[in-house]
């Protein structure tokens, strides 16, 4: 559920029609329902009433403006960070660092002294190097890095393969198989508190089962780790689960995840940690857009709009779907294509959709942008950065400036001998 809809024929987010905000903000800006956020985030926690003892570190990959880990952080979440900046971000938005996640195949030394002297709460290892160097940092401030092994599961998230961490194949984790001999090493480090084990499949997964076989495999390491004698104390089954995108498309619910986290690991014994990004953010944000032209094709008419796949990468990276919606339907519908203005074929939004019929000047929203949207945003054929907007009740507030090309071409020189 969210809290767009429309009243008297205008999409509204929450209480506040989306022509509001264009006139005040401009176009394309991403607009977030603070109270969608909040549903979102207790779903899913009540989706794991069953689980006696968790911690639920959200993916801020996923949207980490600063504003929307405010709302997170005051509905009792930590982060999963896999960047400095990132980390930054979630200690600026007040997130305690004992409930902070540091995930990343490439955390760099300086990022994981940072992390240390921050007092974050977990570091997920990618690799033996990465605890060696991790333990001699904190042996050396005179501290003890609490941390998991990211192992990889090999399992196939049946997910876009641009989006598949789980396969042995793929950068991210410890072959399962050599985790345990890994752990017996690491956790000889003075320098490390080794407390258990970590996995992150892929995302927007859509079946429950390989989630169910990762976990099973991981279930099965935690008890070889505990007959070598090691007490493990967490276990991190990241994040992953989808949400849909299209009408009609299905998806297991929260709280189907949770009776299954439930099943597998009642008898662990362990403090579990999760990592969701899409689930709490996806259907959060919109991204609002005016057609500038709808230009007749050979096939189908193309719906030229102000976004481009700078703005929303989704759909030229990963062929994503995301709903098109006019925020005032006449009723009438058209087949068309839509397309942003950016010098490139690949962007397009969609071909050959039947969608509510719109003409020049009209507002229209990709759906389901609030996650992995304005943050995969950049600049290129120099446009600016696009603006979010928060939306709480009947209030509204630019989270992110629009950063002007203007602005942009300010932080770029010319050295001085091609000066004119
Ligand atoms: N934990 C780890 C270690 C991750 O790598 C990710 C996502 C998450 C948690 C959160 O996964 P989620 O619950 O959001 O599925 N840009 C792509 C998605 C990339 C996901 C990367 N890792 C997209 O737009 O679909």
């Amino acid at each position: 559920m969210d809290h767009f809809a429309f009243r008297d024929g205008i999409l509204h987010v929450e209480d506040v029609p989306l022509p509001t905000i264009a006139e005040a903000v401009g176009s394309p800006v991403y607009v977030y329902s603070a109270a969608t956020f909040r549903r979102h985030a207790q779903v899913f926690r009540d989706g794991l009433k069953d689980v006696a003892r968790k911690h639920i570190a959200y993916a801020i990959k996923a949207n980490p403006n600063l504003a929307v880990l405010r709302l997170l952080a005051d509905e009792g979440y930590g982060a999963d960070v896999v960047s400095g900046g990132e980390m930054a971000r979630a200690l600026a938005a007040g997130m305690p660092p004992d409930g902070i996640v540091f995930s990343g195949v490439g955390k760099t030394a300086d990022e994981l002294a940072r992390g240390l002297d921050a007092g974050i709460g977990q570091f997920n290892l990618e690799l033996e190097e990465e605890g060696e160097v991790l333990a001699r940092i904190a042996a050396s401030k005179g501290l003890r890095a609490r941390a998991t092994i990211r192992v990889n599961p090999d399992v196939d998230a049946g997910t876009h393969a641009k989006i598949s961490t789980g396969r042995k194949e793929n950068k991210f984790g410890v072959p399962i198989d050599q985790a345990p001999d890994m752990f017996d090493r690491l956790s000889r480090l003075p320098g490390l508190d080794l407390r258990g084990v970590a996995c992150h499949i892929g995302s927007q997964l859509s079946d429950l089962a390989p989630l169910e076989a990762a976990y099973a495999r991981i279930g099965e390491l935690v008890a070889e780790l505990r007959r070598r004698g090691h007490a493990i104390s967490r276990v991190d089954l990241g994040g992953g689960l989808g949400v849909p995108y299209k009408p009609g498309d299905t998806f297991p619910s929260p709280a189907d995840y949770g009776a299954m986290v439930a099943s597998v690991t009642r008898d662990w014994d362990a403090e579990l940690m999760f990592e969701p990004g899409r689930v709490i953010a996806g259907n959060a944000g919109v991204l609002l857009t005016r057609v500038i032209w709808v230009k007749p094709g050979v096939v189908n008419p193309y719906v030229i709009v102000d976004a481009a796949m700078n703005d929303l990468a989704r759909p030229a990276l990963y062929d994503a779907w995301h709903d098109f919606v006019a925020v005032q339907p006449t009723g009438e519908r058209m087949v068309a294509n839509i397309a942003g203005p950016v010098c490139e074929s690949g962007d397009t939004f969609a071909m050959g959709r039947d969608i509510d019929r719109v003409e020049s000047g009209d507002l229209a929203v990709f759906r389901t942008a609030g996650a992995y949207g304005a943050t995969m945003a950049s600049t290129y054929n120099s446009r600016a950065l696009v603006p979010e907007v928060l939306v709480d009740g009947d209030r509204f507030a630019v989270v992110a400036d629009r950063i002007a090309a203007e602005t942009i071409l300010a932080a770029e020189r010319v050295p001085e001998w091609l000066a004119r």
